[in-house]
């Protein structure tokens, strides 16, 4: 194994509260243990041309562990394989980047990133490139990995708004249903709905009856309780004839929004009671980080700077039980890693009337 002196470090793919906490780990681990440390900006855009980087010493990021985003600046568009380009066209420009990487003199490459930007990441490793990957998400849904730092902050954030949605919708006597993030994933859904006591919880994980959260609806009110809160996953296949088109990112995934209208629509039409939408959207993604993200984020950084000083490349660091441990890097090439049966059983359980 070969010894690496100088390591870039980038963020990729949409944010995740926690990024700061991982590079300020790969940065002081990575001094610490004498290497020089490259922050590359805007995530691949930062190896299209070595005008995009700069020098990460300690005292670059003291201060950014409670900061929210990425000091580094991130994208999910801009592919290098599939680069898009004027009129509509795209151009491979991978081979420019394993140049500019090499150019730079670096030896390791830290790419920060969900399932997208890992994929990317493993391309380049068959490229010849040093990389160590380290999974980001507030979905939670890489494979490979138990948890990603991101999520609990999401879920956290999440609960906190479904908590006040579910004050005015008793106020209202409303039907309030509110959507989350997480793509085809429930985790956020499920997390954030069992912890605010969402009455209903729809994710992709399982096929949903509109019909049975119409009576669920009506049998609380049935009881006094005339309001209502069901959370929804992005995710969800909209019900039949919703029409709802979903453009493509430049990773290829679906771009999702919008499914809860529709099932407030039908919730209306079926309950007559006035059912009202709140998109939590992008809200999800900002903000201070958890502890708990802070230190997942952390024990990654410091996991994947151990990884580059001992050169060995190809993996990614996964959470595995309690333990910080590294897996190939291809595992990101598997299918998203769903909530599990035991903790949807319990949504279930808990939508009582
Ligand atoms: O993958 C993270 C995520 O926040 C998803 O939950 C969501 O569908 C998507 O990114 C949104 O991406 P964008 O920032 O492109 O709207």
């Amino acid at each position: 194994m070969s010894r690496v002196s100088r390591i870039g470090v980038l963020t990729g793919g949409g944010d995740a509260p926690g990024l700061n906490a991982v590079i300020r780990a790969v940065v002081k681990a990575g001094c610490n243990a004498g290497m020089e440390v490259i922050g590359l900006e805007d995530s691949f855009g930062g190896l299209l041309d070595d005008r995009h980087s700069r020098t990460l010493k300690p005292d670059d990021v003291t201060g950014i562990l409670r900061l929210g985003g990425t000091i580094l600046g991130t994208s999910n568009r801009g592919n290098p394989f599939d680069y898009p380009i004027e009129a509509n066209g795209h151009a491979d420009y991978s081979g420019r980047v394993v140049d500019t990487f090499h150019k730079m003199g670096m030896t390791g490459l830290v790419v920060i990133g969900g399932d997208g930007s890992l994929q990317i990441a493993h391309q380049f490793y068959l490229m010849g490139v040093p990389v160590v990957g380290v999974p980001k998400t507030i979905d939670n849904d890489i494979p490979g990995t138990d948890a990603t730092f991101g999520f609990d902050t999401a879920a956290q954030t999440a609960a906190e708004a479904i908590d006040r949605i579910t004050t005015t919708a008793e106020s209202h006597d409303r039907v309030m249903v509110v959507e989350v993030m997480g793509r085809t994933c429930g985790w956020i859904a499920t997390y954030a709905g069992i912890a605010a006591g969402a009455d209903a919880i729809l994710v992709p994980e399982e096929p949903y009856d509109l019909d049975a959260v119409a009576d669920l609806v009506r049998a609380r009110a049935a009881r006094g309780r005339r309001y209502s809160v069901v959370v929804v996953a992005e995710g969800i296949v909209a019900p039949p004839g919703a029409g709802l088109a979903a453009p493509l990112d430049a990773f290829g995934f679906e771009r999702l929004g919008g499914v809860a209208a529709v099932v407030a629509t039908e919730l209306e039409r079926r309950t007559g009671f006035e059912a009202r939408v709140t998109v939590l959207g992008h809200i999800q993604r900002g903000g201070t980080p958890t502890a708990t993200d802070r230190v997942l984020g952390s024990r990654f950084g410091v996991a994947a700077a151990d990884l580059a000083v001992t050169g060995t490349f190809g993996r990614m660091i996964s959470l595995r039980g309690v333990d910080v441990v590294d897996v190939p890097l291809e595992v990101v090439r598997g299918v998203p890693r769903s909530v599990p049966a035991a903790i949807l059983d319990v949504a279930r359980a808990l939508s009582t009337p």
